[in-house]
């Protein structure tokens, strides 16, 4: 049986998944990191490979940009496939000058302005939204093996790519600090669009999760990355994120 979005049978996707936002990065993993690769969909242009890593069965689902595309595709891969280890290899933007781009970022925590964590808990409870300990501690030690550098930390994952938020004239709480410039003191490292939904479902499933970045834009500079940078050049992040997995 099918879902929706996503064409496999049951059976067809593994456990472990590798979620990129891009399906043209989802089909570049799986062409260059797995062997016997399988294509389960392609609805929508939305790929999903199954392959081997290391002899491991391990999915690479493309998810889409931002909180209502990959919680679809968060809610059919639990609740239909049985995945059970997920962990989002994205892009996000640096916020603070000790980041640069094509870092590599981890998120620790999760903040968000959706109204994502509002609605499942009716506004009652500030719910924060974790990596799941056992992946991040091990994401942490496989980029050390490695000898890659990581940075871990919360991050706030927005609604909007582009929004007014960041006013000049200052807009959040005391009229003297823009919005990203109150995030970063209170030590947020990058701007993404989809991990508290990843955090979220997870907490909701009992499943474990992590969101590894590549920094694809600089903030704080004004720097970004072209377009075949932003499809190429993660190499670091998904061989933290496939070593992580496997185990
Ligand atoms: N903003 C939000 N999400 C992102 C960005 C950004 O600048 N870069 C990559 N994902």
């Amino acid at each position: 049986m099918a879902s929706i979005h996503i064409a496999a049978q049951v059976g067809e996707v593994a456990e472990r998944v590798l979620l990129p936002g891009d399906p043209v990065r989802a089909k570049i993993i799986a062409e260059n990191f797995l062997s016997d690769v399988h294509q389960y969909t392609a609805i929508r242009n939305i790929f999903g490979f199954t392959g081997l890593y290391k002899g491991e069965r391990v999915s690479v689902q493309a998810t889409g940009m931002g909180i209502p595309s990959i919680s679809i595709y968060l809610h059919e891969l639990i609740e239909v496939f049985g995945a059970k280890k997920l962990i989002r290899v994205g892009t996000c933007g640096g916020m603070n000058e000790n980041i640069r781009l094509r870092d590599v970022l981890i998120a620790q925590g999760s903040s968000t302005d959706s109204a994502v964590v509002d609605k499942v808990f009716g506004g009652a409870i500030n719910f924060s939204l974790l990596a799941d300990f056992d992946l991040l501690r091990k994401a942490v030690d496989a980029a050390q093996a490695l000898n890659l550098p990581v940075k871990v930390g919360n991050v706030i994952c927005t609604d909007l790519f582009y929004n007014d938020y960041d006013d000049p004239n200052g807009t959040f709480g005391d009229g003297k600090h823009t919005f990203n410039d109150k995030l970063r003191r209170y030590g947020i490292l990058a701007v993404e669009m989809e991990s508290a939904a990843l955090y979220l479902h997870a907490a909701a499933a009992n499943v474990q999760a992590l969101a590894i970045f590549t920094v694809s834009d600089d903030l704080w500079r004004g720097e970004r990355c072209n377009v075949k940078e932003r499809e190429t050049s993660f190499n670091d992040m998904i061989q933290i994120a496939l070593e992580t997995i496997i185990q």
